[in-house]
């Protein structure tokens, strides 16, 4: 066993630490997010079942001009930040429609993924080169510091894909109370958030046929493994999803099929497995208005106006200060 003296070479070490000698154990999903873990998201987005990515890309293209309007207000140059950009490929239809009107703004995304970026910034000089890009690594609370001291040009947060679901509520209050003291009272936050609905359909969505979101959440052992020179053999290890549609919550886990020890070779750690014992992974909340509003009001947000699909599968709602 690791003495508690060992001093911890990244986070990541001292998370999955934490979380594998907890009971129950838990294992936070940002690190799904490494090059391989990108490429399985982006398959995800791609899955019939995940409704979320085409859901947002409709109701961004049908509201582009009304959406940019608000982000342009007087006419002055403003910073877009986005947080958890990934691949870009909602925020282009923003972007192009920007540039086709001439509009003077710099594109921050931020992102915990490297890779991401980098890809983003390659994409999108292809693609549309006009745009002016400044990429920033890091999480979501580090960089919001970063968001607060910037160039005192107008800024407008975007956080779209539902991003803020792998948040409780009390961390999203959180969060969004930080977003809040890192914007001026004419800046604006626009932010997408998947709604309750059918729960087959969230289940659907998070346990899909081909097996992706399964090699999605296993991608965190796998990065284990490599990174940390760990022994999980992902074939005892099952994904499951539940959905609970009081709370609005569907929660990910990593069921262990078989008794069994993985070792941590840079933890020096045994992490022993009853059968049956789980893995908590990810939370995927959904919302409605009334969530919404409280969370908010308990941010000391004001909804300004929100764009919906016709359904309410999901919307993006635009918060001010
Ligand atoms: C990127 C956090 C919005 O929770 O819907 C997709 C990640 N996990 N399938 C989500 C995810 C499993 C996704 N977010």
């Amino acid at each position: 066993m690791r003495n508690q003296t060992t001093t911890f070479t990244s986070i990541f070490e001292q998370e999955v630490y934490e979380g594998l000698t907890a009971h129950p154990k838990y294992l936070s999903s940002k690190y799904f997010y490494d090059e391989v873990g990108d490429k399985l998201f982006q398959d995800i987005m791609a899955m019939p079942e995940y409704y979320l990515t085409d859901c947002e890309f409709n109701i961004l293209e049908a509201n582009k001009t009304e959406i940019v309007d608000l982000f342009v207000d007087h006419g002055e140059p403003f910073s877009l930040f986005e947080l958890g950009a990934g691949d870009g490929k909602k925020t282009k239809i923003l972007l192009r429609h920007l540039v086709e009107r001439n509009i003077q703004f710099d594109y921050r995304p931020i992102d915990i993924s490297q890779n991401a970026l980098n890809e983003l910034e390659n994409a999108l000089f292809k693609e549309i080169p006009e745009v002016d890009i400044n990429p920033l690594q890091g999480t979501y609370f580090d960089t919001l510091r970063d968001i607060g001291e910037s160039n005192g040009r107008r800024k407008v947060i975007l956080f779209l894909g539902s991003n803020i679901g792998n948040l409780l509520h009390l961390q999203a209050v959180e969060f969004l109370k930080n977003m809040k003291d890192a914007i001026n009272p004419d800046d604006l936050i626009f932010m997408g958030f998947d709604q309750k609905k059918n729960p087959q359909t969230i289940l659907d969505a998070y346990n899909d046929q081909a097996g992706i979101t399964e090699a999605f959440n296993k991608n965190i052992l796998t990065r284990i493994n490599r990174e940390m020179g760990a022994d999980f053999n992902l074939d005892n290890f099952l994904h499951w999803e539940v959905y609970d549609p009081q709370s609005g919550t569907a929660k990910s886990y990593l069921v262990s099929k078989v008794e069994q020890v993985a070792y941590i070779e840079s933890l020096d750690l045994e992490v022993p497995f009853k059968r049956w014992e789980t893995i908590h992974t990810e939370i995927s909340q959904k919302y409605d208005d009334t969530i919404v509003t409280w969370l908010a009001e308990e941010a000391g947000l004001e909804i300004a106006t929100s764009f919906s699909d016709k359904e309410e599968n999901y919307k993006d709602y635009v918060f001010t200060k």
